[in-house]
């Protein structure tokens, strides 16, 4: 499967104003990475990374911003199951509906790919996420506890892309 197409295809209707969604470049790994230690306890190295872009089943969907890159969203493919591995807005250019937009954007292409629902797991006191993630469609499943390494715990968040 092409889980790399050089732009995202426009197939996600979306009052996207000037956003530009397009998978990540091997180059912009490092600009992802240092958002990452900005703003996560638990942020992933560059190797890490890289393995999750070297990988057919996953990738980062992002946006720039007169080449600042604004946000991005971490998504992994596995059959039906869809994954988010990290959404992340650079704090300058938060609450513009970046998060929303990715995630909607992100929710198309995994759709594509076969995936049938979305998941992640989100830190119990993380209620802004929360509530993105409510706001496209997610709904919180249930609490996995101690899930991160601080011993915080997570809300597992899904979201079914074909409902009944
Ligand atoms: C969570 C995060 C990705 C949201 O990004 P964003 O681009 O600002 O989100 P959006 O603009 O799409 O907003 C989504 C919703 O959250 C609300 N929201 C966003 N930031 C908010 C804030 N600081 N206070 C209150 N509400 C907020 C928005 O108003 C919007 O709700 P609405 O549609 O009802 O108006 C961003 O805050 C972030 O990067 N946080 C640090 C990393 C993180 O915790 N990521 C999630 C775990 S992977």
């Amino acid at each position: 499967m092409n889980y790399r197409p050089k732009t995202v295809s426009g197939r996600v209707a979306l009052d996207s104003g000037a956003w530009r969604p397009k998978w990540a470049s091997w180059l912009e790994l490092r600009a992802i990475c240092r958002l990452e230690r900005e703003v996560f306890l638990d942020p992933i190295s560059l190797s890490a990374a890289s393995r999750y872009w070297l990988s057919p089943q996953s990738g980062y969907l992002v946006v720039h911003d007169q080449g600042n890159l604004a946000a991005y969203l971490g998504l992994e493919v596995q059959g039906a199951s869809a994954h988010i591995l990290a959404n992340v807005t650079d704090p300058r250019y938060r609450q513009r509906g970046l998060a929303r937009f990715l995630l909607n954007v992100g929710a198309g292409e995994v759709r594509k790919l076969g995936a049938r629902w979305l998941m992640g797991e989100v830190r119990a006191s993380n209620h802004i996420q929360m509530h993105a993630l409510e706001r496209v469609g997610f709904i919180a499943a249930g609490v996995v506890p101690r899930f991160f390494s601080n011993g915080e715990d997570a809300i597992l968040y899904w979201w079914m892309l074909d409902p009944l």
